[in-house]
């Protein structure tokens, strides 16, 4: 078994960099990942295994994302309801309106530049609606993220102690402000905190710390993914106008299109593990206690699965896909992120007929998927 290494790096457009590594080795070994998973077989011999590849990953409470069974589904039944078809269907209406009110303000035949102008102030308002967060606290939030993305980028951890406690203080305030209201205010964020738990046979509410986790990972940890996606669809329509084309023709499923659309260009490069036993990934042994990333961003353009990485077959690679993940971890929020992006797409294909790239665009740093820079201009 050939040796390689790999170490993200600010320099490399990390979607290549990872293609050029999985044809040399399936497992490389790196110090911030750990063995880093390439290959689409090894991802989920990886997932698909959480009796060897533990969730409790890291040093923070993380509900239900670092958690292992039997906790695991305790917290999970909890935060799944949220995700369901008749939520959604009344969320649908605020989702759109987020949607017009954004790309209604886009000048045509003029270069922007889509992440800073819609993709993030689009995943920001829509995860913040989603909660029942004011509009005002948008602004806040993307601040927020925006430094903190960049102390990860930098593995910053005095920055990052700060940014968490900053946020905590954040949610904190919203949690009082419901408590002070009483039971005036009916949002997710309510909800959550008067959700209920069994644990060791005595059923009790969610302790406040589980609810700011929960809402952490709805905001911290999803709103850069959506816009990740976001961005990337752009890119995508820039590069194939006909696909864009038959979208607005509707010869197409939206919601394949999209996931094959992320499968090409992954919002969401990687997520860990920790091995609990000695064990092996593709013939590379793994000790118990070691790190273990699984990396989306090269499963899912694997050749041995999906051939020519960057070609667009939504029904033939649908099945393949490991967009929102597998096994007991699977992206229960993948329902509403659907959701988001179906109706985004719907809009901006009613609006605009051409995506034009206006220079080249400059791809984000690990662990960000998506663009740093992607400037287009809409006609
Ligand atoms: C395009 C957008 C999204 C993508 C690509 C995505 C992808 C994923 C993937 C691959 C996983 C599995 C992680 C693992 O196995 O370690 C996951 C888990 C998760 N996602 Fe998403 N996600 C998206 C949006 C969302 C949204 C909008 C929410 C909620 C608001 C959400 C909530 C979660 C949660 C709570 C988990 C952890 C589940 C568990 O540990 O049981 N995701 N997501």
């Amino acid at each position: 078994m050939k040796n390689c290494r790999w170490e993200p790096s600010e320099q490399q457009d990390q979607i290549a960099s990872l293609d050029e590594l999985r044809q040399k080795c399936p497992v490389a070994q790196s110090e911030m990942l750990g063995h880093a998973v390439l290959t689409h077989s090894d991802v989920r011999s990886v997932i698909e295994d959480h009796e060897t590849f533990s969730n409790a990953a890291g040093s923070h409470l993380s509900v239900p994302n670092g958690m292992d069974p039997p906790e695991h589904g305790i917290f999970r039944e909890v935060i799944e309801p949220y995700f369901k078809a008749d939520r959604l269907r009344d969320f649908e209406p605020t989702c759109r309106q987020i949607a017009q009110g954004i790309i209604s303000r886009i000048t045509p035949n003029t270069a922007l530049d889509v992440v800073s102008k819609i993709a993030k102030p689009f995943a920001l308002h829509i995860q913040s609606a989603f909660l029942g967060w004011p509009e005002s606290l948008t602004g806040t939030l993307g601040e927020w993220l925006e430094a903190n993305q960049q102390a990860i980028v930098n593995n910053d951890r005095a920055t990052l102690k700060q940014k968490a406690d900053e946020f905590e203080a954040l949610i904190h305030q919203q949690l009082d402000v419901r408590r002070q209201s009483g039971s005036a205010k009916d949002d997710n964020t309510c909800r959550l905190m008067h959700e209920t738990v069994t644990v060791n046979g005595e059923t009790r509410r969610l302790h406040e710390e589980e609810v700011v986790s929960i809402l952490r990972n709805w905001t911290a940890g999803e709103v850069g993914t959506i816009a990740a996606a976001i961005g990337s669809i752009f890119y995508f329509f820039a590069q194939n106008p006909d696909i864009a084309d038959k979208l607005r023709n509707n010869q197409l499923n939206v919601d394949d299109a999209i996931d094959e659309i992320l499968r090409i260009d992954p919002p969401l490069i990687s997520n860990r593990r920790r091995a609990v036993k000695d064990t092996e990934i593709s013939g590379c042994p793994v000790k118990q206690g070691e790190k273990v990333t699984v990396l989306w961003a090269s499963a899912n353009r694997d050749e041995s699965v999906f051939g020519k990485a960057n070609t667009f077959n939504p029904e033939q690679n649908k099945a393949h896909n490991l967009l929102y993940g597998r096994g007991i971890h699977v992206c229960p929020g993948a329902p509403l992120a659907r959701m988001e992006l179906r109706i985004f797409v719907q809009e901006l294909l009613e609006h605009f007929n051409q995506f034009e790239l206006v220079n080249s665009p400059i791809r984000a740093n690990y662990p960000s998927g998506g663009f740093i820079n992607l400037s287009v201009r809409l006609t």
